[in-house]
């Protein structure tokens, strides 16, 4: 029967036997599956295994240190932190087509992990969060959009390059199994039930052009919006929420003052397989609630919309 103690303590072994004394890679991503290798990993070779957490200046806030808490503090994981703000914000000026951000955002991910790779020359494997659903994924034909989701999350062509060995744990295993694999293994339970967060991250979510200072706004917002989301009990009733810079600018009053500044999307849906979704009916006293703190707390943001538009027509994020 399938319990997660079990599966914990097979995979552990086959870990084990598999790599034996030599040393493993991971890119942790701050996301449920590279998180649960990661733990998995620690309990199994230890010292053996050095994560790599690139902060690329699109992180939802907070999310560095938690990551660098969870892992580095708590648990005692050797977490080697990057911060590469600059690079990648670099990398992107200029650039507003969706595609392309995320070519440059999948690029420059690579650049950032290969260097730090050649700092560690024991290394023989690369570990990724590789699940079941993407193994089917990338066995069928898919869109353009699932390929380039791949390959930014589990660095395809990577290991290749890098002469390294694949090593993918949870190749086996659904989304629910890996939480709960997750869960035993002594991860936080708000890390393993957290809404999914888009490789690209906020470089995403902020349309056309990122800037640091619409990431920062935006960063703001998305953090009032989950904090009430949770605050309401409503955060584990929609499978996704977050919220969108819109680089128009709107008229509105703020306090005494006339202001001509930035515009925020909410957005939430209600998903199972995130292919098709509905965007969640929150109360109407929440959405004020929300709209009330962005407007007052965010400096630049004059205005607050809630899309409600399902998938379809429309995808999930904006770009
Ligand atoms: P869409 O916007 O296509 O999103 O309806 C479906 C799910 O995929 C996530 N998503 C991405 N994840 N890299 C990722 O790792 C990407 O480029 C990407 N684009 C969308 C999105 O957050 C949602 O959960």
């Amino acid at each position: 029967r399938w319990t997660p103690a079990k599966i914990a303590e097979e995979t552990i072994e086959r870990v084990r036997a598999q790599v034996g004394e030599d040393h493993v890679l991971l890119g942790l991503s701050g996301g449920v599956d590279s998180a649960v290798v990661a733990a998995l990993l620690h309990q199994a070779i230890g010292e053996q295994l050095i994560c790599v957490f690139v902060d690329n200046g699109l992180l939802r806030a907070g999310e560095a240190d938690q990551v660098m808490a969870t892992f580095a503090r708590h648990m005692g994981v050797r977490v080697v932190k990057v911060d590469a703000e600059e690079r990648f914000l670099a990398r992107l000026a200029g650039v507003d087509d969706p595609e392309q951000k995320r070519k440059r955002i999948g690029n420059t991910f690579i650049e950032v992990f290969e260097q730090e790779a050649a700092r560690h020359p024991e290394v023989r494997w690369l570990a990724q969060g590789t699940i079941y659903p993407d193994v089917i994924e990338s066995a069928g034909a898919r869109t353009g959009k699932a390929k380039v989701i791949k390959s930014h999350h589990n660095v395809g062509g990577l290991p290749e390059r890098m002469q390294l060995k694949l090593l993918e744990p949870l190749r086996e295993l659904f989304k629910d199994e890996v939480r709960k694999l997750g869960l035993e293994l002594g991860l936080p339970a708000d890390m393993v039930y957290r809404h999914p967060f888009p490789g690209p991250g906020l470089g995403v979510r902020i349309l056309g052009e990122v800037h640091k200072d619409y990431a920062d706004r935006l960063r703001l917002a998305d953090a009032i919006f989950i904090e009430e989301l949770r605050r309401a009990g409503l955060y584990d009733q929609v499978s996704q929420a977050f919220a969108v810079f819109l680089p128009v600018r709107s008229v509105g009053v703020v306090g005494d003052n006339r202001q001509y500044a930035h515009v925020i999307a909410l957005r939430a849906v209600e998903t199972i397989d995130f292919m098709t979704a509905r965007w969640a009916e929150l109360p109407y006293d929440f959405l004020a609630q929300v709209s009330h703190r962005i407007v007052n707390e965010v400096a630049g943001i004059s205005r607050v919309v809630y899309d409600v538009t399902g998938k379809p027509p429309g995808t999930i994020e904006w770009e």
